[in-house]
């Protein structure tokens, strides 16, 4: 048994505790948390603690699981425990790889005007603003019709995104002239995207986790998940990605962060060689 000396402190949690918390965020996000997010996921439990004045990490427990307003309270945890790093312009190359190798092929195709691109985990929404600039850019969608599908789990994010206002952090890798194109300062520091960009995205909070939620959705012919099913499991990463299997149209695209990869996930992808980059592809397209 572990005896405190003076001045110690008692552990916010009991191990067990912490176990079950991180089963019960797992269950409803999909989120992995073990052992060496322990630090982290107390910190902002603890946050969640104080903002409640609630005593103990035990009644936390039992709020989320049973309250009757528990989804409120979900909606302020997911805030607390999702990373939601993110700027314009974010990996570029393959950006670029998506601008000039994939879109071309999209509007080649027999009634290939109406494209539909899901950016599956926007957070801040720089994500689907940088592919809107890219299709604005691109001469050949002129005249296509482009939805641009723009969800994440967390609403500080969402809401952030709808309102468009980015500062210098956001634009760490792009230059003035990117800001000045399509940008209004809208304050010190401040940076307000234009109209133009915002026309066919549709911001929108979707838990990738909700497993059942995907049969709602038209298929798309590209999807982005970028830089976040690093933060689940394999056995969710596989039940996700199998999701996007199905909500991808024959010869569609999925284009995962450049440190993600299907290996052990699932084999119903074929891994293509684009000029530019290395992307997915669902067989079975023109
Ligand atoms: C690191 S950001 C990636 C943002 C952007 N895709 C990029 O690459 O710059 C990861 C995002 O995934 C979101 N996320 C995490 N779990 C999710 C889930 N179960 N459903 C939907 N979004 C989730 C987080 O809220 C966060 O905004």
């Amino acid at each position: 048994m572990a005896i405190l000396g003076t001045g110690a402190q008692a552990p916010m949690m009991s191990d067990d505790l912490y176990r079950r918390l991180c089963a019960l965020i797992h269950d409803q996000t999909g989120l992995h948390f073990n052992e060496t997010s322990r630090f982290f996921v107390e910190k902002r439990i603890e946050g969640r603690l104080a903002a409640l004045q609630m005593a103990s990490a035990d009644e936390y427990y039992q709020y989320l699981r049973f309250d009757p307003d528990r989804s409120s309270e979900w909606d302020a945890l997911i805030i607390a425990v999702t990373t939601n790093e993110t700027y314009f312009m974010r990996e570029e190359r393959q950006l670029r790889c998506f601008q000039r190798d994939i879109l071309p092929g999209l509007l080649g195709r027999p009634n290939g005007r109406h494209i539909r691109i899901w950016s599956a985990g926007c957070s801040s929404g720089e994500e689907p603003y940088s592919l809107a600039m890219l299709i604005k850019e691109a001469q050949s969608t002129r005249d296509a019709a482009v939805e641009i599908y723009a969800t994440d789990i967390n609403t500080r994010v969402l809401a952030k995104a709808r309102e468009g206002v980015y500062t210098e952090n956001s634009f760490r890798t792009t230059d003035q002239a990117f800001k000045e194109k399509w940008f209004t300062e809208s304050g010190p520091g401040r940076w307000r995207v234009k109209d133009e960009l915002r026309q066919g995205i549709t911001f929108s909070r979707f838990n990738l986790f909700e497993l059942e939620r995907y049969s709602l959705l038209a298929p798309f012919d590209v999807i982005f998940c970028r830089n976040v099913i690093i933060y689940f499991d394999l056995e969710v990463k596989a039940k996700v990605v199998e999701r996007f299997y199905d909500r991808i149209k024959p010869g569609g695209h999925l284009l995962l962060g450049h440190s993600e990869s299907l290996i052990s996930v699932t084999d119903k992808f074929k891994l293509v060689h684009l000029p530019t980059d290395l992307v997915y592809v669902k067989e079975g397209g023109a």
